[in-house]
């Protein structure tokens, strides 16, 4: 295979943070394996004074500083000639507005201040309400337009691939890397250490104010010392920061007052910006020592001597402060509004997670600092965590995506489990005496022509792989995926199961217990089966490659009967269907759940659909990946017509359909 030549496009802000250490880090993992790869960078450093054509005015940008850098960001992005690239990856907004006709992009976040922070900007009181919401109109109008244009979304956490659900309702590939910054190994870990860092851009909103805060009321550690806060980085709240430290200092009061849930004022307000506000007049605490901006040599010193690593940011992208605590092997605090940091740490196993206040913060301090054999559990935990997240893996999904958008089949990214052929089921026996009259006994809407095609289609298979299924309930087809399981093929179902709060539509109501009763009665091996209580809208295909050892060549997709979720699971079971594989979909011509319907035909024609229909037999429609499978199933459905049903050809959106129901006197 010849290697792609790679643009990745990124805003260049002119400085070097976490962000762009990855990215060199993957441009040079992606040299590595032959690929050809230039960072393009759009200058972000350089205001110019027009956009579009249109001057910019001082009280124009202003009025709206972050628009007017959209603009700008947008426009520079447009003019870019990306042309000599096989393909093109975005990353930060709004480089996903590149003119490519093969691009996708790695996501860490949207234009957040016109999403997820939208509310908290003009609560902050960077903006007018009026002229944001304005501006927050225009700039998704113009996100949304380009979407489609996007073949796929890789996202850096699962707090992203939730945003990019949740504001442009596209699913994502999941894509963790390990920690990027340099850091020498860790040194030992000074039990009597009460030294506290913190690393952060002292900007909106990384909060360290509340660490700020958190220190002045951490209690006299066991050793004789108090807790000693050193924070680490520059920006533009390090006055307001500083000057909090005294005055909490001088007024006791205040900081009893903000100590819990009040404490948003001290980070939520703009503080250093807001009209007539003076830096306190008074001599600093003492508890924290503020470093500014430091050598390398100094930041790794400071981890050296820290008992304690604080991260109290909001809804981070992702948790490199995380990664870099683990790597130092020293034990962490995130908040539990921390989004990718917080994701990452399991409470009381790798890490704590408190509450986004200053006494919550504090009394985590406190335990830390007087609980030597905790931290070193932490620490030992998190070091298998760090472990477990690897470049290598993040090069090969970043690749596979990069070179299924390039039409060049990716020969990584779980394929490589592909290459066994199929075979024919484990348990003949079982199957015949299920399929023949077994399921009948289980309660479920599988009808036996459905099943039979089932059958059918999955004997005419020639690629091996796992079964699914999203909404299991008792198990009537489920039980028939999984005794079509060869050897070393395994059957993975996702059901609410006991979450039945979360079943919006009441389309079944799965039932653990009756499903291993009925599991064990059609004799299907423990081992085949891996069953997982889960909302199909939190499940990633990563989840599902993972469980099922692979892609999977026989997937289900019964569970919420909803536009939305059907959409959702459409989308999750397409993303790891092998290359002939069958993906089932129950209801989509159902007259009493039209939801399915609308699902299907809003992800038939959404930019990441790869399905193709090519048939239909009672209440299951049937997809493929490739023409030349839908033409081989078609004949097989075509020669094994069931009892008493009539078939017809038809289409659907363009694809030719063979299409069978139950018919008395056929
Ligand atoms: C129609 S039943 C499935 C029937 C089953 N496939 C059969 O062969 O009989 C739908 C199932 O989906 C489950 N379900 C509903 N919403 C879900 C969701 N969001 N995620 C996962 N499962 C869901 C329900 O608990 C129920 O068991």
């Amino acid at each position: 295979m010849t290697g792609l030549k790679i643009g990745i496009i990124k805003p260049d802000y002119g400085v070097t943070g976490g962000f762009e250490l990855h990215v060199n880090a993957l441009v040079a993992g992606l040299a590595s394996r032959g690929h050809s790869v230039s960072l393009v960078g759009v200058d972000a450093t350089v205001r110019p004074p027009s956009v579009y054509g249109y001057p910019v005015t001082p009280v124009l940008r202003e009025w709206h500083d972050e628009y007017f850098r959209y603009l700008e960001l947008a426009e520079r992005t447009q003019q870019l000639d990306l042309q000599g690239f096989d393909v093109v990856c975005a990353t930060q907004p709004p480089t996903y507005l590149a003119n490519h006709n093969r691009l996708f992009a790695l996501t860490y976040h949207h234009y957040r201040v016109f999403y997820d922070l939208a509310d908290e900007f003009v609560a902050a009181g960077f903006v007018d309400a009026d002229a944001h919401a304005h501006a927050t109109a225009a700039v998704r109008q113009i996100d949304s337009d380009a979407l489609p244009r996007v073949r796929s979304f890789l996202a850096g956490s699962d707090t992203v691939a939730e945003r990019l659900r949740r504001y442009w309702n596209v699913g994502s590939i999941g894509y963790r890397h390990p920690n990027v910054t340099d850091l020498p190994p860790a040194s030992d870990r000074d039990p009597a250490s009460s030294e506290i860092l913190c690393v952060s851009r002292q900007e909106w909103p990384k909060r360290t104010e509340l660490f700020v805060a958190a220190m002045h009321l951490t209690a006299a550690q066991r050793s004789g010392n108090r807790p000693i806060g050193h924070l680490v980085g520059g920006g533009s709240r390090a006055n307001f920061v500083a000057s909090l430290d005294a005055e909490l200092s001088a007024k006791p009061n205040e900081l009893q007052r903000i100590q819990g849930d009040e404490s948003g004022e001290i980070w939520r307000n703009m503080g250093i910006f807001s009209k007539g506000w003076r830096p306190f007049d008074g001599p600093p605490s003492g508890r924290i020592h503020f470093h500014g901006r430091v050598s390398d040599e100094k930041r790794n010193d400071l981890y050296a001597a820290a008992a304690v690593v604080v991260a109290p940011a909001l809804d981070e992208d992702y948790g490199l402060t995380v990664l870099e605590a683990w790597q130092q092997q020293r034990p962490v605090i995130v908040c539990s509004d921390g989004g990718g940091l917080t994701e990452l740490v399991q409470h009381g196993e790798n890490g704590l997670i408190a509450e986004p206040t200053p006494f919550a913060i504090a009394q985590a301090i406190d335990r830390l600092c007087n609980n030597p054999e905790l931290a070193a559990s932490l620490v030992a935990a998190g070091t298998e965590s760090l472990a477990s997240i690897r470049w290598s893996e993040a090069l090969d999904t970043f690749e596979a995506v990069a070179l299924t958008t390039a039409g060049r089949r990716s020969d990584n990214y779980a394929d490589a489990r592909l290459s066994a052929p199929h075979q024919s089921p484990a348990l003949p026996a079982e199957l015949e005496a299920y399929a023949t009259g077994g399921f009948y006994s289980v309660e479920g809407w599988l009808s036996p022509a459905s099943a039979h095609s089932i059958q059918r289609l999955s004997e005419a298979q020639m690629i091996g792989g796992g079964v699914a299924e999203i909404g299991v309930h008792h198990g009537r087809l489920f039980i028939l995926l999984a005794l079509l399981c060869a050897r070393d093929e395994v059957a993975v179902g996702f059901d609410l199961f006991e979450r039945q709060d979360e079943n919006v539509d009441g389309s079944g109501r799965g039932d653990r217990e009756q499903l291993d009763r009925n599991l064990l009665e059609a004799g299907v091996p423990e081992e085949t089966v891996v069953l997982v209580a889960q909302n199909s809208m939190d499940l990633q295909p990563a989840d599902v490659l993972e469980l099922a050892r692979g892609r999977v060549r026989l997937f289900s997709v019964d569970g919420g009967h909803t536009a939305e979720i059907t959409m959702n699971d459409l989308w999750i079971a397409d993303r790891v269907l092998t290359h002939d594989g069958v993906l089932i979909l129950d209801d989509a011509f159902n007259t009493m759940w039209p939801g399915v319907g609308e699902g299907m035909h809003n992800y038939l024609r959404h930019p990441q659909c790869e399905l193709i229909p090519f048939g239909i037999v009672a209440n299951k429609t049937f997809f493929t990946k490739s023409e030349a499978a839908a033409d081989r199933y078609r004949s097989v459905l075509a020669s094994h017509p069931y009892e008493n049903h009539l078939i017809r050809e038809d289409e659907l959106l363009g694809s030719p359909m063979l299409c069978s129901q139950f018919a008395p006197g056929h």
